[in-house]
């Protein structure tokens, strides 16, 4: 069974209005304070959050998942780190980059973060193994395609800050 992660099945089920109004007691968007909070935000789930106000409550499944993220590995990703560059063709834009993961088992992607009318920002996620095994490294080659009228500034967020690409 796909072992939950925060970034990608347990952050999107808190809303933007969620997060905002709990920002008197704890960030929903950031990893170390839904772990620190993870038994009373369950208790809270299962009582009276988020309100009928705001469209809640959750549906059972979706707090069963929470709680099997909070009381299993509450695995998150990793920003990682790599070569990139940036290709102009005809038929796309291609972004791509080259590294050595970690450690054995890793995977990894761009992702899109977020987008305005001017920019769009990628960020390059590794997800590690369950469980670290033996084993080498292995080498990446990651790419991203995207259509080659989209003129907006590229940017990519990576365990070294976010880089304007050319
Ligand atoms: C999934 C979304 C949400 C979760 C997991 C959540 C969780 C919690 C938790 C754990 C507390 C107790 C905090 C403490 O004692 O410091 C709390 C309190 C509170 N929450 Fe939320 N909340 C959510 C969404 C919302 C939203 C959308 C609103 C407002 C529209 C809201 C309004 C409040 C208020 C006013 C309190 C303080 C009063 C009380 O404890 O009942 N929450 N919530």
């Amino acid at each position: 069974m796909r072992t939950p992660v925060f970034e990608l099945h347990i952050k999107p089920m808190f809303s933007a209005t969620d997060r905002d109004h709990m920002g008197f007691s704890l960030n929903l968007w950031a990893y170390d304070d839904v772990v620190a909070h993870a038994d009373h935000i369950i208790e809270r789930l299962e009582e009276d959050m988020p309100p009928t106000s705001t469209g809640g409550p959750w549906p059972q499944e979706w707090i069963d998942l929470f709680r099997r993220w909070a009381e299993g590995a509450r695995k998150r990703l990793e920003l990682g780190t790599g070569q990139y560059t940036v290709t102009h063709s005809a038929s796309a834009i291609t972004v791509k980059v080259i590294g050595t993961f970690p450690a054995a088992g890793y995977t990894g992607w761009l992702q899109l973060e977020s987008e305005t009318d001017t920019a769009k920002t990628y960020v390059l996620y590794f997800e590690p193994p369950d469980a670290l095994g033996e084993g080498t490294p292995e080498e990446f080659t990651i790419k991203e395609r995207y259509s080659p009228s989209d003129s907006r500034t590229l940017f990519i967020h990576d365990s070294t800050g976010v880089h304007q690409q050319q």
